[in-house]
This record gives C-alpha cells, sequence and structure tokens, in this order.
C-alpha cells in the first residue's frame, strides 16, 4: 500500500532539516552552526562547544557563567542509583552498565520528562550532559572495585570527569592541564556528526514522544556497535593484535579479502570519502600528549605506518577509505589512561549533547511526525491457517 523508495542503510535518504552540523565529505569538512571543527578544538572548550549546539550561538562570557553554573548544578547522580550499579556483575562492559543506568534515569528525574514543556525539556539537557560523566565514571569505579568519587564543581567538565575517575581517598590526585586539555578536545570533536545511527536512533525513539531519558538510552546502545562508537575500542584492539610493522602487509590483505570479515578499524566512513577532519586534529594531539607526558608508545608509530600503507594501497585509494575520528583517539586516551573497555563510553559521554540538542531540535520543530519506515515484505503469500492436529 502507497509507494516509497526502497533505500537500506539509508544511503541516500535524508531524514530530518537540522541547523547543527554540516557535513561535506568530499572535502572533508565539518561544520558545527557554521564553526569549524579545526576552530572549536584549537579555541574553544567543550562547554561553549555544548552551548553553541544547543543554543545556536558560542556563548557571551556572561552566558558562559551562567551554562556552566547551569550543568554543574546537575553533576550529582541520585543516591539511589548507586544501587543499580551493584547489581551487575564487575566484569559487565561498562557499555552495558550505561545502558542499563542511562536507561533508569527516567525513573528517577520524574520532572523532567514531559516533552511539551520548555522548562522540562531544558532542565533534562543538562541533567543529562551533566550527570553522563559522573554515571560513565561510576561504571569504572565499579568495575575497578573503588569507591565512587562524588563529582566536583570546582573543576572543569573534562577535569572533573578525571577526577572522578582516576582519583582515590588514599592520595591526593594532580590532574595535569595537558590531559584535562586533550580530555577536552576529545569531548569537543565527538560533540555531534548530523544524522549518524545513534543520532538517528535517538530522533527515532524521540518521534513517538518517549522521554528525552529513554531517548538518550537508545543512542547509547545504538553507539556501541563497532561499526559506529565502538570503533574506538576495535582499533587499539586491532593495533595490538597486528603488534608489529611487519605484520601490517597482512591485515592489510585480509580488510581486502571479501571472504574474511576482518575490516581496517578506524578506516572508512559513510560520509567522508576523504581524510576525516576530526581525525586530523587526533592526530596531532596524539603526537602532542604523548611528547608532553614523555610517553613513547610503539602503537602510534604502527598507527601511522599501517595509514601510509593503507593509503598508498589501491583498494584504499579506490574506494576513498581514510582514516575516520576513531583511528588516533585510542592512542590518545590509551595515554591519559583509559582502559581500553572504557573508549566507547567516552564517545557517549562527549556525543550526548548532540543526541539531546538533536533531540530538542526534533520536538521543538512544528509539524514533527513520528518516523516510521517501510519496508519490503519478503515472507509468504496469504495463506490458510492449520489447525495444531494437522501439521506436520
Ligand atoms: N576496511 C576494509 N574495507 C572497507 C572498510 C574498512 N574499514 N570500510 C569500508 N570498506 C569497503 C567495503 O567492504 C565496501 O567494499 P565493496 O564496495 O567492495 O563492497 C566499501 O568499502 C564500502 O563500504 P560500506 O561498508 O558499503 O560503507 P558504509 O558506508 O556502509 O560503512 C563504515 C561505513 C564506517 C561502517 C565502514 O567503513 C567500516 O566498517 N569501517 C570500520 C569501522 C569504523 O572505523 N567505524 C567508525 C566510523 S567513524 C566514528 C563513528 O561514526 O562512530
Amino acid at each position: 500500500t502507497g509507494h516509497f523508495t526502497y533505500d537500506p542503510g539509508f544511503t541516500s535518504t535524508g531524514s530530518c532539516e537540522s541547523g547543527l552540523t554540516y557535513i561535506d565529505g568530499d572535502v572533508g569538512q565539518l561544520l558545527h552552526r557554521g564553526y569549524s571543527i579545526e576552530d572549536l578544538a584549537e579555541k574553544s572548550d567543550f562547554m561553549e562547544v555544548c552551548h553553541l549546539l544547543l543554543n545556536g550561538e558560542l556563548p557571551t562570557p556572561k552566558e558562559k557563567e551562567k551554562f556552566v553554573h547551569d550543568v554543574t548544578y546537575h553533576t550529582m547522580l541520585h543516591e539511589q542509583l548507586a544501587n543499580f550499579y551493584r547489581g551487575f556483575r564487575r566484569d559487565a562492559h561498562p557499555m552495558a552498565i550505561m545502558c542499563g543506568v542511562v536507561g533508569g534515569l527516567s525513573a528517577f528525574y520524574h520532572d523532567s520528562t514531559d516533552i511539551h514543556d520548555e522548562h522540562q525539556r531544558m532542565v533534562a539537557s543538562f541533567r543529562l550532559i551533566a550527570k553522563m560523566p559522573t554515571i560513565a565514571a561510576m561504571a569504572y569505579k565499579y568495575s575497578v572495585g573503588q569507591p565512587f568519587n562524588y563529582p566536583r564543581n570546582d573543576l572543569s567538565y573534562a577535569e572533573n570527569f578525571l577526577y572522578m575517575m582516576f582519583a582515590v581517598p588514599a592520595e591526593e590526585y594532580v590532574i595535569s592541564p595537558t590531559v584535562a586539555r586533550a580530555m577536552d578536545r576529545i569531548f569537543i570533536l565527538h560533540a555531534d556528526h548530523e544524522q549518524n545511527a545513534s543520532t538517528s536512533t535517538v530522533r527515532l525513539a524521540g518521534s513517538s514522544g518517549a522521554n528525552p531519558f529513554a531517548c538518550i538510552a537508545a543512542g547509547v546502545a545504538s553507539l556501541w556497535g563497532p561499526a559506529h562508537g565502538g570503533a574506538n575500542e576495535a582499533v587499539l584492539n586491532m593495533l595490538q593484535q597486528i603488534g608489529h610493522k611487519d605484520n601490517i602487509p597482512e591485515f592489510i590483505e585480509r580488510a581486502k579479502d571479501k571472504d574474511d570479515p576482518f575490516r581496517l578499524m578506524g578506516f572508512g566512513h559513510r560520509v567522508y570519502k576523504n581524510y576525516d577532519p576530526r581525525a586530523k586534529v587526533m592526530q596531532k594531539s596524539c603526537h602532542e600528549v604523548l611528547e608532553e607526558l614523555n610517553l613513547d608508545d610503539p602503537l602510534l608509530e604502527l598507527a601511522m605506518e599501517l595509514e601510509k600503507l593503507a593509503l598508498s594501497d589501491p583498494y584504499f585509494v579506490e574506494k576513498k577509505l581514510f582514516p575516520n575520528v576513531d583511528f588516533y583517539s585510542g592512542i590518545v586516551l590509551k595515554a591519559l589512561g583509559f582502559p581500553t573497555s572504557m573508549f566507547t563510553v567516552l564517545f557517549a559521554v562527549a556525543r550526548t549533547v548532540g543526541w539531546v540538542a538533536q533531540w530538542k531540535e526534533m520536538i521543538e520543530e512544528p509539524g514533527q511526525k513520528i518516523g516510521r519506515p517501510r519496508q519490503l515484505y519478503t515472507g509468504p503469500t496469504a495463506r490458510d491457517y492449520v489447525p495444531l492436529e494437522k501439521r506436520g
């Protein structure tokens, strides 16, 4: 019934109008509200980028102060939510815990679940951006058997996250400005990326009128997969598996082999058919961080050699497969002290602002409809029902 276009994977379907993020995949350009990602990563900080995505403009100094206050006001998690964590196995993947706890937020913050109330939408947005680092750090602390750290509102967003992750009661935690800046930059680089799988999931969930906490939980679930946010974890595992420069050609050959499910993780993108601009910033950040922390990670050299060999291979050239944001992010995160299993969680923390801003944009659009794709039916045609005793 009715006519529709069959477009599996939505390779040619525009699902919405949006004023947040512009990508020109052919030249490798990414803009948020008109500002280049390079400028934002170099000159701004994550709170400013959050303000920009949510409100359309970079904040004035006064607006920034208020915005930071509004976010930090909500950093604590309902004390009862700590009980959630204790129900999980210690060896649970932190993304599994994230799916559960973020989903559980709507059971706690009833006064910000009415999507038709502008004030409640705003409070829910602040709550989600503010609480994600707390939720993420608690997932980590639970997995290593250390006490949870309460957020500290005297610290910046990135510093507070590092503090909640790595501080222990027994000793003073000194936050290195280099580490905090690198963390903040990672948050900026992952803040939004138009209609990717998780953002589209958030919009689809939200199109039914579901509350924002439930919608963001759907986004977290969608982000988990290795083709999306799980790629940063998969890249590091892949580099460790490759182990030595001499093994690179073998893995490149495997990536080209259609009978082998192996792909070069951190390579290729649905929209970028050129170098992902975020990968360039990340690569630079990678060098800076390792240098300033006086670390020499052989994985960086391995990654650069892999990039060089892949980009000189006709397969990757013809298919326009370039490094994406996640190719270098894992090496930076490792240098900052994060275990591999937390990489995708960090992506979720950073992307929350994008999810929330896109959800708000959709809800505030007049005449917005429920998302409801069609399908090509491939099952049997209508047939007569056979009673149980006559089957077989
Ligand atoms: N290694 C080897 N071959 C690849 C790769 C790769 N990483 N990526 C794509 N190809 C090939 C693919 O086999 C296909 O070949 P053919 O046309 O002969 O069938 C062609 O390139 C096009 O690939 P596709 O899978 O049709 O493209 P897509 O737009 O559906 O997929 C992608 C995009 C990102 C899922 C894919 O490139 C991929 O799996 N990359 C590795 C995972 C990864 O790094 N993901 C992070 C993406 S950036 C961060 C984020 O958004 O979360």
